[in-house]
């Protein structure tokens, strides 16, 4: 049977990550009688100018212009995908409590509606989640595992656990991967936890990062290879994929800095230590959303390091 790999959001951050991986995988299971692996497509909303960049070369994958609100059952039969990273989604946790039916259409719905598709169709699918479910309380140490109870602070939150829910009911079958904050290269476009900061810093700005929020960081193109990796097991439910370090927003901005060259009390001049309550952020922040990934790295050969070795992978 012919096999396509779908990925939606590929102009995104992690999207154009997981095309990447995606290919790779492609590539690597080409074999003599079967050259190529997986056709792998990725969706996109707008231009896909930017998101081809990370994969080598750019026309190993296709690229696939939709809008998911209105669209999500055509591109399924367009595409007709035999397995779907569903990585599209209203991602701003500011932008989702403006709009909380908008998030609840975007990180809800359409998902229960890409996980039916897959139901019906045998189609593999990984439905891609975030730390943000929790929040009501602070993480135990180790931090929260797939059996802890969410509980979210924020619309985005509320949202993507409403996701989670819905593909579940859908598909029992899918594969839900909880992501912590994602750093790495966002091909000069700050965006993830790092370049957002690099680019402030460049702007002249000091970034105001929170002493008193603290997050497992994963470096993107791991969560990339990871989530591709999921695509070839049998792992219905949720799955946490972090890093092992337990990091403040603050601490981790120092170490960003550090990872360009500068001395930790250079890296720390360039920032301002600050703390939730004194910063309106446009949505109620969790404080500590610190994800438990153990399973994941018994099970997955993929790597899932940690902030300095992250770090270093991408400066
Ligand atoms: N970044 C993190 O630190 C992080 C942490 C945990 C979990 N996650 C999860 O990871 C996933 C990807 O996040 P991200 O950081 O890559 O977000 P992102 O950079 O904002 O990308 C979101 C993607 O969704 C697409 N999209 C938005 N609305 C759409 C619509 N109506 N139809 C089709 N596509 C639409 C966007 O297209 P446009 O480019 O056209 O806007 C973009 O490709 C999300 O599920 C998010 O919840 C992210």
């Amino acid at each position: 049977m012919e096999r396509t790999t779908l990925i939606t959001g590929a102009s995104g951050f992690l999207g154009a990550h997981v095309v990447a991986a995606a290919v790779a995988r492609s590539q690597a299971e080409g074999t003599l009688a079967e050259p190529l692996g997986p056709l792998v497509v990725g969706q996109c909303r707008g231009s896909a100018l930017l998101a081809p960049r990370f994969c080598s070369p750019r026309e190993a994958a296709q690229w696939i212009e939709a809008d998911l609100l209105s669209d999500a059952g055509g591109l399924l039969e367009r595409v007709r995908p035999t397995e779907i990273v569903h990585c599209a989604a209203l991602s701003r946790a500011a932008a989702c409590e403006a709009d909380p039916p908008g998030a609840n259409a975007l990180n809800a719905e359409v998902p229960a509606q890409l996980a039916a598709w897959a139901q019906e169709h045998g189609a593999r699918f990984i439905h891609v989640s975030t730390d943000q479910v929790f929040g009501a309380e602070d993480a135990p140490d180790g931090g929260f595992d797939e059996d802890s109870s969410p509980g979210p602070v924020s619309e985005y939150g509320r949202s993507k656990l409403a996701g989670e829910r819905a593909v579940l009911e859908a598909m029992p079958s899918a594969t839900v991967a909880r992501l912590p904050l994602l750093y790495g290269n966002s091909a000069g476009r700050g965006l993830g936890a790092s370049d957002s900061i690099l680019e402030q810093v460049e702007r002249g700005e000091r970034p105001r990062l929170f002493v008193d929020e603290w997050r497992t960081p994963l470096e993107v193109s791991c969560a990339g290879a990871a989530l591709v990796e999921l695509l070839d097991f049998d792992a219905p439910g949720v799955v946490h994929l972090a890093g092992p370090d337990r990091v403040s927003r603050h601490r981790f901005g120092v170490a960003v800095l550090q990872s360009m060259g500068l001395s930790r009390d250079e890296a720390e001049a360039e920032l301002v230590p600050t703390h939730q309550a004194e910063l309106d952020a446009g949505a109620p922040r969790p404080r500590d959303v610190s994800l438990n990934a153990s399973r994941a790295l018994a099970a997955l050969a993929s790597d899932l390091p940690g902030v300095s070795v992250g770090l270093a992978r991408v400066h």
